[in-house]
C-alpha cells in the first residue's frame, strides 16, 4: 500500500527476517540497510560505502545476495530476508559452537582481520554456493560446461563470484580456503 518509492510517503510493508516477520510503515526512500540496522537492531550488515560496491552490506533475499545498501526496503514486501545474525542457529550439536558451518571455518581459517567485511563476506559466499548449485555461470566459467549443472566452484571461480566483496586487510587467501571448506 502507499505511493510509489521514493515520494517521501510511507507504505506498510511485511518483511520476515531471520524467521520473524515484520510489518512496518516503512519511507519509500529508506533502504533495507538502514531498516535492518537503525529499525531493527540488526547491525551485522554494514555500511562501508553506502555505493553498491563494497559488499560490506551483502544480506540474502529469498536467498538471492542483494547489496542491502541499494535496495528500498519497500520493495522486499513479502520477501523473507536472511542476516549473518540468522545463520547460527544456537544448536551446539556436535561441532559444539552453534554457529553456522561456514562462521566456523571463517573462525577456524583466520579469514578476517578487523572483522567489518565478514558479515557481508559470509553471506555472499553463502549465496554464490547457492548460485552456482543451481547452474549460474559467472565469468570465468568454462562457456563449454553443460548449462543448467552445477558449477564446481574452483578457487577461481570463489574469487570471481567474490569479487563484489572487498576486505581491506587483504584477507582473500583464507577467505577463500574458507568458502572451500564447507562446499559439498
Ligand atoms: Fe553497500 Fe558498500 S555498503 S555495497
Amino acid at each position: 500500500a502507499g505511493g510509489a518509492p521514493g515520494d517521501g510517503h510511507s507504505s506498510t510493508t511485511t518483511i520476515e527476517v531471520n524467521g520473524v516477520p515484520h510489518t512496518l510503515a516503512v519511507d519509500n526512500r529508506r533502504v533495507l540497510l538502514d531498516l535492518l540496522r537503525e529499525d531493527l537492531g540488526l547491525t551485522g550488515a554494514k555500511k562501508g560505502c553506502d555505493q553498491g560496491q563494497c559488499g560490506a552490506c551483502t544480506v540474502l533475499v529469498d536467498g538471492r545476495r542483494v547489496n542491502s545498501c541499494l535496495l528500498p526496503a519497500v520493495a522486499l514486501d513479502g520477501s523473507a530476508v536472511t542476516t549473518v545474525e540468522g545463520l547460527a542457529d544456537g544448536d551446539e550439536g556436535t561441532d559444539g559452537d552453534g554457529l553456522h558451518p561456514l562462521q566456523r571455518a571463517f573462525l577456524d581459517r583466520d579469514a578476517f582481520q578487523c572483522g567489518y567485511c565478514t558479515p557481508g563476506q559470509i553471506c555472499s559466499a553463502l549465496g554464490a554456493i547457492g548460485e552456482a548449485a543451481a547452474g549460474h555461470p559467472s565469468h570465468v566459467t568454462d562457456p563449454g560446461a553443460p548449462p543448467g549443472r552445477p558449477v564446481p566452484l574452483t578457487r577461481d571461480e570463489i574469487r570471481e563470484r567474490l569479487s563484489g566483496n572487498l576486505c581491506r586487510c587483504g584477507a582473500y587467501p583464507h577467505i577463500v580456503e574458507a568458502v572451500e571448506d564447507v562446499l559439498p
